[in-house]
């Protein structure tokens, strides 16, 4: 965001700034030191650096143990359904991950990727990496990221990692790092961090012993070898001294804090200075919370019975979505909330538009963009816009965001609701360090006048009707003038209003109406509460295209987390009896309605 933001706009301020979007296509070549015969990218590849890259690193079966028990149970699980386990574990040097992950995979049999223990048998083996790798582990330095990287993505790809599941010890261990999972849509179901205090980690390091002949982590103390033969052969880390591990500590540190915004949702922080078995016995439950969850949402899809119901998880998944993020009611929303709304919204259109639809409408409603209660924060409307227009921007398309603007002439002149000052924002914000504004980015108003020939799609801000007066005509006008082209309706609100003086238009009331319906919804999001009341959050309506409606319900944990299990699916929009019958968990014939919970629902669903 430019810093010369008037002030009077200061509610834009969490408009972030950003970092080079390019509008060269050529950018997608960027992980080329990705293995390619492993890697199969999304057919939105071809975006930019935001958008995201779909690694296969699982086939869409269950062939775990997870896919054999539930189907003991009774379950009809398609193959499709779900992944195997994914576990990401993080702590200080000697926090016990090593420890911990044997114990792991002993009963959940992942596949262990520790970036720590592949650039040892690199050191070892003397190979080139294992030579670049050494300085850096000697001094306590993290080794390059793209050495790292390169390293983990093609162990993850294999297929006994995508067939069993994984457990990444030790990666990412940066920003960048994270950010390069990210990109590749690589994400755990869980995120743990072993936290232990600084002086029992200098202990722990300095007294930890290896068994080169088995692997088995001792320590001269804590866990001493069982018997002489074995004490004799163990061996200690070169990079077990105190000076170095003082320098791990902090290196550490310095990253640490970095990393963790893009897991919080995951996050379970485990008090690590406990013996190894009660750890264990934490982490042990976790997991399997982890792995009844998935199994228990198959189970509440399939116990909803609903003849519009498509049951089954794995529409829900196989997107590589992410899930929904938690805390949404606090605002403003983090930079990770906003930016996996722009993700999912930037996919979802991406893939409508790649099907060749042309007239399309996002709508999300969740607190940061709800103008009914009183915080709609433009500048989060005005970042979703840029991420998206940048997105097409980026693959070389002319897009054109446009935003309506003063209504009405001489004394009924106004400017709808939100949308003063508008255009302005838009003139002022950051566009990117490549000049794509003016070139590739245009901005202007709503009408026929607006649509260029070498426009190549446009982008509606809020397009919507005032007391008095209706922005369909003009969006018509505009639309029929776009011909082929996409033209996308960010939140439009165009239910008819009331004339000047009050009464409701008629006169081609029902052309226009059907005219705004006649975009089709590429993504929704909306979230659910007791009637009358924002709070707490009952569960969310999420849509994303080529999807149809997902209903999920928001379950307190006892450690004072939340999470969304998803509860029913609907090819069409759900009524809010739908909605209450799911989430009561009945099956009622379409005719009957019930006002129920969600009573109010029925007016602006
Ligand atoms: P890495 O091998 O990953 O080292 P680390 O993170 O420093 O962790 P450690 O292996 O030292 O400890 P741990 O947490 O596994 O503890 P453990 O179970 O062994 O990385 C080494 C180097 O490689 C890095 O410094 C860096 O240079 C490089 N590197 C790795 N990943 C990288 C990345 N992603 N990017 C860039 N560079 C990277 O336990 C420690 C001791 O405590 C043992 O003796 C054990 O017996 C004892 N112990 C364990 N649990 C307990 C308990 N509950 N109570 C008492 N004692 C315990």
């Amino acid at each position: 965001m430019a810093a010369s933001l008037p002030a009077t706009l200061s509610h834009a301020s969490n408009i972030t700034q950003r970092k080079g979007p390019v509008p060269i296509p050529s950018l997608l070549q960027s992980p080329s030191s990705i293995h390619s015969s492993t890697v199969s990218f999304s057919p939105f590849s071809s975006c930019t650096t935001t958008s995201s890259y779909s690694l296969s690193v699982g086939p869409r079966r269950r062939c775990s143990s997870k896919y054999q028990r539930l189907k003991r149970k009774g379950f009809h699980v398609e193959c499709a359904l779900g992944e195997p386990l994914k576990v990401m574990i993080s702590g200080a040097p000697a926090s016990g991950k090593g420890t911990q992950c044997s114990m792991i995979v002993e009963k959940y049999g992942l596949v262990h990727i520790s970036t720590g223990d592949l650039l040892r048998a690199e050191v070892s083996s003397g190979t080139e990496i294992g030579k670049k790798a050494k300085e850096y582990m000697d001094s306590g330095k993290l080794v390059p990221d793209e050495i790292v990287t390169d390293m983990v993505v093609s162990r993850l790809s294999r297929q006994d990692a995508r067939e069993r599941g994984w457990l990444l010890d030790g990666y990412p261990r940066s920003y960048p790092q994270a950010q390069s999972l990210e990109k590749l849509n690589i994400r755990p179901d869980i995120y743990i961090v072993l936290d232990v205090p600084d002086e029992i980690l200098i202990d722990r390091c300095i007294g930890r012993r290896l068994d080169p002949v088995t692997g088995k982590i001792y320590h001269i103390k804590n866990f001493p070898p069982e018997n002489e033969e074995v004490a004799r052969r163990l061996i200690t880390r070169s990079d077990d001294t105190l000076e170095k591990v003082k320098s791990r500590l902090q290196t550490y540190k310095q990253n640490a804090e970095a990393i963790l915004p893009n897991y919080l949702n995951l996050l379970n922080k485990i008090d690590g200075n406990r013996t190894r078995e009660v750890i264990f016995q934490e982490i042990d439950s976790i997991l399997k919370k982890v792995e009844e969850n998935s199994s228990s949402s198959v189970q509440l899809a399939k116990t909803n019975g609903n003849s519009s119901t498509n049951f089954g998880v794995a529409s829900s998944k196989s997107v590589s979505w992410r899930g929904i993020p938690t805390r949404l009611n606090n605002i403003p929303h983090s930079r990770e909330i906003r930016e996996y709304f722009y993700d999912d919204i930037r996919n979802s259109t991406r893939r409508a538009i790649e099907d060749k639809k042309t007239r399309l409408k996002v709508e999300i409603n969740i607190p940061e963009l709800n103008p009914d209660m009183d915080v709609y924060r433009i500048g989060t409307l005005m970042e979703l816009v840029r991420e998206l227009a940048l997105s097409f921007a980026d693959d070389g398309k002319r897009v054109k965001v446009c935003v309506q603007g003063s209504m009405g002439e001489g004394a009924l002149a106004g400017i709808p609701l939100q949308l003063a000052g508008t255009r302005k924002i838009l003139e002022f914000m950051d566009w990117g360090e490549y000049g794509a504004m003016g070139t590739f980015i245009n901005i202007g108003a709503i009408g026929r006048d607006e649509v260029d020939e070498q426009d190549d799609m446009f982008i509606l801000i809020a397009p919507q009707n005032a007391v008095g007066n209706c922005i369909i005509d003009d969006l018509q006008a505009m639309t029929d003038a776009a011909g082929s082209r996409p033209v996308i309706l960010i939140n439009p609100r165009l239910k008819d209003m009331p004339s000047s003086s009050g009464i409701m238009t008629t006169i081609g009331r029902d052309k226009r109406m059907e005219y705004a319906a006649s975009f089709e919804i590429c993504y929704y999001f909306r979230l659910l509460y007791y009637a009358g009341s924002f709070y707490p959050i009952m569960g969310a309506l999420r849509m994303a295209y080529p999807k149809g409606y997902e209903l999920f319900r928001r379950v307190d944990e006892p450690n004072g987390k939340e999470k969304y299990v998803i509860i029913a699916e609907f090819p069409e929009k759900p009524t809010a009896t739908e909605i209450n019958d799911a989430f009561a968990g009945r099956t009622r014939k379409k005719e009957k309605t019930a006002p129920g919970i969600w009573g109010f629902l029925s007016g602006i669903l």
